[in-house]
Order: C-alpha cells, then sequence, then structure tokens
C-alpha cells in the first residue's frame, strides 16, 4: 500500500510540473496584446524586416521577450545608443514595448508550429 501511495505523489508532483509548463507561457504572454503589437512593429520592418533581417540589421521575429523589453529599456534609458533605435525605443511606452514583445513571443510559436 505504502508504495502505491508513494507512486501517487509522485505522479501528482508529474502533473503539476507538466501544468505549470503549460500555463506559465500562457500567462507571460497576457501581459501584451499580441494584435496591437503587430500593428505597432509595422513602424520596424522597414528596417528589421520580415525574416529573414535585410542588411546587418538584427533580426526581431520570435525575439525573447524578456530580452526584447531589455534592449527597449536599455535604448530608451541611453544605455545604449543608437540614432534611430534612441528615437523609436523613446516614442514607444512600457505597454507598446510588452505589446510588441508579445507579438514577436507569438510570432515564435507560429514558426515552431509550422515547422513541425
Ligand atoms: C531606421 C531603421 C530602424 C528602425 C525603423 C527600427 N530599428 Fe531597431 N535597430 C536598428 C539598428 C541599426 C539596430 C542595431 C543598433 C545597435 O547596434 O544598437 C537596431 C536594434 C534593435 C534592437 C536590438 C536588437 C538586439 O538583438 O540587440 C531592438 C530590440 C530593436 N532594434 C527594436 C526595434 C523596434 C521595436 C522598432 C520599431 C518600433 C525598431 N527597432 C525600428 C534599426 C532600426
Amino acid at each position: 500500500m505504502k508504495r502505491i501511495f508513494a507512486d501517487s505523489r509522485s505522479w501528482a508532483g508529474l502533473a503539476t510540473v507538466i501544468l505549470l509548463a503549460i500555463v506559465q507561457p500562457a500567462l507571460a504572454q497576457e501581459s501584451g496584446d499580441p494584435e496591437r503589437g503587430a500593428h505597432l512593429a509595422n513602424q520596424c520592418a522597414g528596417c528589421h524586416g520580415p525574416s529573414p533581417p535585410q542588411w546587418a540589421i538584427p533580426a526581431l521575429q520570435g525575439m525573447d521577450p524578456q530580452r526584447f523589453t531589455d534592449r527597449m529599456a536599455a535604448y530608451r534609458s541611453g544605455k545604449r545608443a543608437h540614432p534611430a533605435m534612441t528615437v523609436f525605443a523613446t516614442a514607444l511606452d512600457e505597454a507598446d514595448i510588452a505589446d510588441i514583445a508579445a507579438y514577436l513571443a507569438k510570432q515564435a510559436d507560429e514558426t515552431e508550429r509550422s515547422s513541425q
């Protein structure tokens, strides 16, 4: 009997881990509106392009939301400076940046799904 209890406890633990793995990315995406982000990101496409990126400008598609937000914060604070990016980053507010981050993350999910 003891053995069965131990097993069911480890199954419950495993189920919790799986559930968290599914729920957490969904919660993270709720912080931004990907539809609005797609609209805002139109102004970035001229330089960052649709994938693959044109010229030597880094691609934004599929960028990790945290990484994207950190990069934008660096331009906004002046920690990182670039004539174009400083203008674009300071013209957006934090909600705009969260929406674009959600849009880029959503694109990453779609690329993953279509390559499966
Ligand atoms: C006029 C061209 C241009 C436009 C428009 C533009 N960018 Fe950029 N962006 C650049 C260039 C050039 C760099 C690389 C600059 C550097 O070295 O810091 C860059 C870098 C970035 C980075 C850092 C990438 C990394 O991997 O470090 C992010 C994030 C970014 N841009 C987001 C945006 C967003 C969001 C928009 C639209 C709101 C936008 N950019 C519009 C030219 C542009």
